[in-house]
């Protein structure tokens, strides 16, 4: 095949960031998605109606003219997070709240020590029709790194779904086969975003030959039977697994550094990246399923309007983006050559 064309896809998670990095991540994003899941962990985090409201607004005004893109709003569970917040912040148009554990990933120091507490909240959530986004890794320090997601389900996940059956939970960026086992087992309610970089990369590719700062990401890449579940998951075209790039900026010397920040900067060539992987899994039919129809689905929200065109076209990703305030960004990628290419972005 040499050239394909999906509905407008939507990215389901991804980190614009704030300040001047917006003027390159929500070009980036609006190249090519409509909608995308805006994760809240700003420094301070948007835990509330009043700085959704104003996040939002400064998303919008880095949308490049004649571009049509809607962020959609999520908040960030903290534990004095209330009933009451999460009312309001769905009134101001909160799709979703995060649950991050506290420590387990960039800016999530000040996020959720103990979940019970939260248990109203999630009882409110489910009742108001607000989604629940879960990292879901553990961060207890005695866990092995490798280890965290699959302890983080056994621990915490199936006691919050069992909980709370109705409750529309995210799994967000799935690393392992257990993750992806357990999201095909569990009810409807229960689905998950997978990553290109998970899809396209096992953990030799972060240390094999030496490190490599810029595959570095959480939670972290695994072995490669991991790998493989996840792409099987995709390939078998279930409607629970959904695109979500968790495209996260750091500029070059926080990644390049003795102790480097996680996050893989996807955005300007992940779409071309999931077409590469599921031409390779011999599923580019499964493409708009997962890219712009299951997510929506899920979110309940209406599938979009319009299309873009893939075509099969060779093309280099920069070995880094100028933000014009003198920071680099090192792509995810960077450097290496892809088969597909957005013609109509
Ligand atoms: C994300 C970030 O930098 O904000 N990093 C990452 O490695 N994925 C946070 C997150 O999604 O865990
Ligand atoms: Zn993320």
């Amino acid at each position: 095949m040499q050239e394909i064309t999906i509905q407008t896809p939507d990215d389901l998670h991804l980190h614009f960031r704030d300040e001047s990095m917006l003027l390159n991540t929500v070009p980036a994003t609006a190249r090519c998605f409509r909608r995308a899941i805006v994760m809240p962990n700003l420094v301070p985090p948007v835990t509330n109606a009043e700085r959704l409201t104003a996040y939002r607004e400064r998303i919008l005004s880095a949308v490049p003219p004649g571009k049509h893109f809607e962020p959609l709003m999520t908040i960030y569970l903290t534990d004095n997070t209330d009933k009451e917040t999460v009312t309001s912040a769905k009134a101001a148009g909160a799709v979703a709240a995060k649950l991050y554990p506290a420590g387990a990933t960039t800016n999530s120091d000040t996020a959720v020590t103990d979940l019970e507490r939260l248990y109203p909240v999630f009882e409110q959530m489910q009742k108001i029709d607000m989604l629940l986004l879960v990292h879901g890794e553990v961060t207890d320090t005695h866990i092995d790194i490798f280890d965290r997601e699959k302890e983080f389900i056994d621990q915490k996940l199936q006691v919050i779904h069992a909980r709370f059956p109705n409750l529309k939970i995210v799994f967000e960026h799935i690393t392992t086969k257990d993750a992806a086992d357990f999201v095909s087992q569990a009810n409807e309610f229960m689905a998950a975003t997978i990553t290109p970089q998970h899809l396209m990369l096992n953990r030799n590719d972060l240390l094999v030959g030496g490190i490599r700062p810029h595959n570095y990401c959480l939670p972290v890449l695994k072995r490669s039977t991991h790998q493989q579940a996840l792409r099987k998951a995709v390939q078998s075209g279930s409607h629970k697994f959904f695109l979500g790039t968790d495209s996260a900026p750091h500029e070059k010397h926080k990644k390049e550094t003795a102790c480097g920040c996680a996050g893989c900067y996807s955005a300007w060539s992940a779409i071309e990246l999931y077409a590469q992987v599921f031409e390779e899994l011999d599923a580019l039919d499964k493409l708009e399923g997962f890219a712009s129809h299951y997510g929506a689905d899920f979110y309940g929200l209406p599938r979009n309007q319009g299309t873009i065109t893939l075509k099969k076209e060779q093309w280099k990703i920069p070995d880094a983006i100028h933000l014009g305030n003198g920071e680099d960004i090192v792509p995810f990628f960077a450097g290496q050559t892809i088969n597909w290419k957005v013609t109509d972005a």
